[in-house]
This record gives C-alpha cells, sequence and structure tokens, in this order.
C-alpha cells in the first residue's frame, strides 16, 4: 500500500494550550481509521491542518502526487440560492445524471434535489455534503463527525458505503457503534499525543482498559512504597547517623514519584445536576389538533396529544419529517399553521436548538456566554461553577465562542440552560458533538430532573437510558409509539430476532462474569488479609530492631553480641517478609 500522507513532529498550540504535540504518522492507501478522543482534544484541528485548511505551530505534512483529499466539514454553510443539483454538478463539473445516482444512494429524491441546499434539514444538508464530496473521487476522506444529524437508516447507508469504501479515511465521531462498525483502525489524541492501535474500536478500548488497570496497581504499588520509604524517613531524620540514609530514601522517593503514570480515565469529566423549581404534578402540554409546519405550509398534521409534568418524552422519526419543527413550534418559536397547543400556566420553557450557530455569538468568551444567559439575580460564583460543572475554567473562560470545539460550543449551550433553572427543556439533538463520557452524565442528570423533558437525538444508547414515552412523527403525522426506545429501535431495523438472541447471550455472560468477579473478590480479599498479617509482623519486627538500633547508638562503645545476632536475625526476617509481601502483590496483580 503507498503512503498518501505523512505528517512528521506536528504541534498546534493556542495560547497556553498546547493541542498537539510532535505527532508524527503516515496514512497509506486503503487505511479506515477511526479517530477519537475527547471534546477539545484536537481531532477537528488535526483534520484540519491535514486539510491544509489550518497552519501547524511546528512539523510537517506531506500530501502524495497521487493522493487526493476529500473533506467534509462541520461548519461548512451551503448555499441559500439555487438548487442541490446545480450545486452538485457545478461545484464537482460532473454531469447532473451522475450527481442524481449518487445522491440517491443517500436517500436524496429528486424533490428534494430540486430545493436550495441551505433549506433542506440538517439532516438532509449533511447528505449534500457527504455527496458533493465524493463527486471529486478522493483517495482519502477526511470526516469530521459526518454522523451528526443523520438519521438510522441514512446512517446505515454511511456505513455500509465506507464500510465498502476502496479508498482510505480519516474519521471522528462520538458514536461508537458507528465507528466500531466502520473503523478498522483506532487512533487517540490524548493529552496532545496520538496514539494509532492496529484494531477496532472495542478491541482498542479493551486493550486501553488493561493498560489503566496495570498502570492503577503500579501506581498503587509505588505509592506505599513511597510511603514506607517516607515513614523511615520521618523516623530517622533527625538522628544524625542515619541522616544519610535518610537522605538516600528520600532521593529514591523523588525516583519513585517519576514512575507514577496517568491513565486516561484520570481525565475531568463534567459533573451536573440540572436545577428545577418544585412542581405540581397535572398535564405539562395539550396539544389538540395541532399542524406545525413553515410559511403555512404543514409538515406534521393533525397532532393530539398531552404529556404529564415530569416526562422525559422522546421524538423519533426520519430526517426532514418534521422532528426539529415540531420542538421549535412547542418552544414558542415558530407559530402554530393550525390547532392549538397549551402549556401548563407555570411552565418556563429552556429550549436547546440544534444549531448552535443560532445561539452562541461568534465573539463573546465563555464567560460572557454564560453571564448574559445568567438570571440578573445570579452571583458570578455561580456562573463560574456552572462553568467549572462543564470543565471551562481559567484559560478557557476567555475563549471566544468561535474557536470552540463543537463539543466545547454544546457544553456552553447546555451550562446555559442549566443556569436558568428551567422546569421544561427542549432540546434538539443535545448530544450532537459531546464525547461520550459527557453524553451518559448529561443522560443521567436529565433523568434525575423533575422537569418536563422533550427531546430529539440519534444517541442510543442516550434515549434508550432517558425516555420514558415516545413519539414518531411518520409520513406527516404523530403516533405514540406504546414500546420502549430499544423496541423501535428493532422494530426499525427489523432484526428483532437477531437482537433478542444478542440480548440473552448478553445476558448469560453477565451471569458468568457476575460470578468470575464474586470469586475474583473472595481471591483478592484472602491476599489482601495474608498482606496485613505480614505487614503486622514486619511493623513489630521493625519496632524491635528501632529499640535495638536505638541502643547501640546510645551505647556505641558496648559490643552486645546477643543484640547484634538479634539484630542481624531481625534484618534476615524482615528481607523475607518483605519478599513474601511482594510475592503476595505479585499475585494480586494477576488476580
Ligand atoms: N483559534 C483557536 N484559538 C484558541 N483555541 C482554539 C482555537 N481553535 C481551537 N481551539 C481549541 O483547541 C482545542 C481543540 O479543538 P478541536 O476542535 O480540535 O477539538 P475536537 O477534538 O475536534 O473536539 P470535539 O470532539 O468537541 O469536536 C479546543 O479546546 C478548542 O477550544
Ligand atoms: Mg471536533
Amino acid at each position: 500500500m503507498r503512503p498518501l500522507l505523512e505528517a512528521t513532529g506536528l504541534v498546534k498550540i493556542y495560547g497556553r494550550q498546547k493541542v498537539l504535540d510532535k505527532v508524527s504518522f503516515v496514512i497509506s492507501e486503503g487505511a479506515h481509521i477511526g479517530l477519537i478522543g475527547r471534546n477539545g482534544s484536537g481531532k477537528t484541528t488535526l483534520l484540519r491542518i491535514l486539510a491544509g485548511d489550518e497552519e501547524c505551530d511546528g512539523g510537517d505534512v506531506r500530501q502524495m502526487p497521487w493522493a487526493r483529499l476529500g473533506v467534509l466539514r462541520q461548519h461548512d454553510l451551503l448555499p441559500e440560492t439555487g438548487t442541490t443539483i446545480a450545486f452538485l454538478a457545478d461545484g464537482s463539473g460532473r454531469p447532473e445524471w451522475e450527481c442524481a445516482k449518487l445522491a440517491a444512494r443517500f436517500g436524496l429524491c429528486p424533490a428534494e434535489l430540486q430545493k436550495a441546499p441551505a433549506s433542506l434539514s440538517g439532516g438532509y444538508q449533511m447528505r449534500v455534503k457527504i455527496v458533493r464530496m465524493l463527486l471529486d473521487r478522493p483517495t482519502l476522506l477526511l470526516l469530521d463527525e459526518p454522523m451528526n444529524y443523520l438519521d438510522l437508516p441514512t446512517l446505515l447507508l454511511l456505513e455500509e458505503f465506507l464500510k465498502d469504501y476502496p479508498g482510505a479515511f480519516v474519521m471522528t465521531s462520538h458514536d461508537r457503534e458507528a465507528m466500531q462498525n466502520i473503523c478498522a483502525s483506532t487512533w487517540e489524541i490524548e493529552r496532545a499525543m496520538l496514539s494509532e492501535f492496529p484494531g477496532d474500536l472495542e478491541t482498542y478500548l479493551d486493550w486501553k482498559e488493561e493498560q489503566a488497570e496495570f498502570v492503577r496497581r503500579t501506581n498503587k504499588r509505588l505509592r506505599r512504597e513511597m510511603a514506607d520509604a517516607q515513614a523511615f524517613v520521618d523516623r530517622f531524620r533527625a538522628k544524625a547517623s542515619l541522616a544519610t540514609r535518610a537522605q538516600s530514601k528520600m532521593k529514591h522517593i523523588a525516583k519513585l514519584r517519576t514512575q507514577l503514570r496517568q491513565t486516561g480515565t484520570d481525565l475531568p469529566t463534567a459533573a451536573f445536576r440540572i436545577p428545577c423549581p418544585r412542581i405540581t404534578s397535572g398535564p405539562a402540554v395539550v396539544c389538540d389538533g395541532l399542524s406545525v409546519g413553515y410559511g403555512g405550509m404543514a409538515v406534521v398534521r393533525d397532532i393530539s396529544l398531552d404529556i404529564p409534568r415530569g416526562a422525559k418524552v422522546g421524538v423519533v422519526g426520519e430526517n426532514g419529517r418534521g422532528k426539529s419543527t415540531l420542538l421549535k413550534t412547542l418552544a414558542g418559536i415558530l407559530p402554530a399553521i393550525d390547532g392549538t397547543y397549551k402549556w401548563w400556566h407555570h411552565a418556563d420553557i429552556g429550549y436547546f436548538s440544534q444549531l448552535s450557530e443560532d445561539t452562541l455569538s461568534p465573539d463573546m468568551t465563555v464567560l460572557q456566554a454564560l453571564t448574559a444567559a445568567a438570571p440578573s439575580d445570579a452571583s458570578a460564583e455561580q456562573v463560574l461553577a456552572a462553568a467549572g460543572a462543564f470543565l471551562f475554567r481559567n484559560d478557557d473562560l476567555e475563549k471566544p465562542c468561535r474557536v470552540l470545539s463543537g463539543g466545547e460550543r454544546a457544553r456552553v449551550r447546555l451550562a446555559r440552560l442549566i443556569l436558568r433553572a428551567h422546569n421544561v427543556l427542549i432540546l434538539d439533538e443535545p448530544t450532537n458533538h459531546l464525547d461520550v463520557e459527557t453524553v451518559e452524565v448529561l443522560a443521567g442528570a436529565l433523568k434525575q430532573y423533575p422537569g418536563t423533558v422533550v427531546v430529539v437525538s440519534h444517541a442510543r444508547t442516550f434515549m434508550n437510558a432517558l425516555v420514558d414515552r415516545l413519539y414518531e412523527i411518520r409520513s406527516g403525522s404523530i403516533r405514540h409509539y406504546t414500546g420502549t426506545y430499544e423496541e423501535y429501535v428493532s422494530d426499525l431495523t427489523a432484526y428483532s430476532e437477531e437482537v433478542s438472541h444478542a440480548s440473552a447471550d448478553v445476558a448469560d455472560e453477565r451471569i458468568e462474569a457476575n460470578k468470575e468477579r464474586k470469586e475474583r473478590t473472595a481471591v483478592l480479599r484472602q491476599l489482601r488479609r495474608s498482606q496485613e498479617r505480614f505487614e503486622a509482623r514486619m511493623a513489630a519486627v521493625d519496632k524491635e530492631k528501632s529499640m535495638l538500633l536505638a541502643f547501640f547508638f546510645e551505647n556505641p562503645t558496648d559490643y552486645a553480641p546477643d543484640k547484634a545476632m538479634r539484630l542481624a536475625e531481625l534484618n534476615d526476617e524482615l528481607s523475607s517478609l518483605e519478599k513474601e509481601w511482594l510475592a503476595v502483590e505479585e499475585k494480586i496483580i494477576l488476580a
């Protein structure tokens, strides 16, 4: 396989933040790479450098003459005038029929192709960007979160397309299922370094967890050794004859400290609770024959439903079918076309729109954006606490919103919502751009939140964990789906049999894993107890030894052969106790 792109010693620094630190790699023909990392770790920055959209502060990228890049950009805006088909044909120089044929593979029908690109829904805009990029027949695709805004069927289409794609690609996504299905190798940016792993995401995460466990155990052992050495230093520092030994112990401690390692799991994760004033029971909103749409044209008709206060409602359905339109109408941003909807009189709605560009002024700093959204009686401490809960501290607070990564932007917008203590939250794709860890925290916080939630999200685990009521929009109408979200997904993909087999297997595996875990805990407990016995004996030996040493120290001329013999015995015993203690520690590590 020939190389397509070679990066050597890439460095990227923003202010005091080092985003990439001497990163080197080669991308070869046919490589299918999944690039992962926490929000703000530098994935988009790296792809932008490779695409030539961003300068680096050191190092160099070499593109081979036979490589042709295809780039999918997160925030590119599509034209507001002209038809989509003309946009595709003019931009690529390919005939319209060829453009339409490829567009059809991504579910873009002729009617859609006649509309202006910017007038399409978020999901369809993403499909147009994908088709536009592919029309240039690239040999290396740089895909930054292509899964965002795609509905499940389109996501599956793209998965299929990429799996068999003969060219190479590097793709970022926070959708672990999609990454697992598509990418053969996994790269991760963490603390400005890039690690390359020649296997799929699950294998990589398992490997990483093993490494982290090893590091944790080694650190624990090092810390214990440091504490023992420190105890020695504390005890003997004052004694002149042992001062040199104490000194060397201190050096030993310093050396051990350098051997302590960090693990990926030590990275901070957002942690927050969503405040909500006390609410009474009753209906939150009642819709009666409601039609929603734009410019007098209804997209979804005759919606009659009521949602109780405190419900966690999910709205699902294909892209472009009216999920966002319904949410915008319920949030009071769009007027209803027909019928009525009525919130209870104390409802105070917080709305999270699908497009972050709508809501964050690019030049405001993070702190200004939060302060502007906080209620007038909120203290500076409250604003800083909300910022901190979403991991914005120190220099981050002064960043203008325009430079934030996709996930950081979403975190600012969530922090703004939380500062307001609404009793209803209408959330349109709040999980887009968020890393897996933050999505998990958000699902937990929303579940705990006593207020009403109406949410659209394509993050499968998030929806599954959160929603207790599901509405599906299909063919211009809405229906209450009485099953769970999981059931909905399996209905949709019509793989119910495989899914139920898979879940039975998972259940068996879980029972087995539980049994193993219990046995392991019992073994570990036994080993730790025997270590404690050794430790108690070592303490007794140590005590006797220090009494003897004190005697020799105070009576330097007294030979005292019995005491000298006892001291030698104690030293022997101590070293064999240490060996035994270490042997048990090895067993603990291997258990
Ligand atoms: N022009 C800039 N000035 C200052 N900081 C910047 C600038 N551009 C990016 N950053 C910072 O660099 C870091 C990396 O951003 P990047 O967009 O590469 O992250 P990412 O890994 O793609 O995150 P996400 O998962 O949220 O998309 C972020 O903390 C971001 O705020
Ligand atoms: Mg990004």
